[in-house]
């Protein structure tokens, strides 16, 4: 196995600025742990196959999820907050600005399995980049 330097989150998230632009901060297992800077409206998306985790470094970051029979709510989060979003579950990120952390299998896209409407310009369709 491969031993790696440690990360700073801190200096991680100011070595770039493109939102929704996931970087790689760790792998581990089959996971990776990306962060990214957060800022206006993402994209309606589905992880068919994996839940996703998500961790509030610095601002508000916002969830809006469908539900089962198609109900929407948004799940409103800020710094220190954790929120999981079930496999198979629409959901569309948004934010008024912030930074986050997120666990999930490496090789899953940001964008999800599918995605409904266009992907705007601000947003990155990626499985991650390294720092
Ligand atoms: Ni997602």
């Amino acid at each position: 196995m491969t031993i790696s330097d440690p990360v700073n989150l801190g200096d991680a998230l100011a070595s770039f600025d493109e939102v929704y632009s996931p970087r790689i901060v760790a792998t581990m297992n089959d996971y990776d742990v990306r962060i990214a800077h957060t800022l206006g409206e993402h994209v309606w998306h589905v992880h068919e196959d994996t839940d996703e985790f998500f961790l509030v470094l610095e601002g508000q970051f916002d969830v809006a999820i469908r539900d089962a029979n198609g109900d929407e709510s948004v799940v409103v989060l800020t710094k220190g907050d954790t929120f999981v979003v079930p496999k198979g579950t629409e959901h569309k990120p948004s934010s008024p600005g912030g930074s986050i952390l997120m666990f999930e299998p490496s090789g899953t896209s940001t964008t999800g399995d599918r995605h409904k409407g266009e992907i705007p310009d601000h947003v990155d369709s990626t499985s991650g980049h390294q720092l």
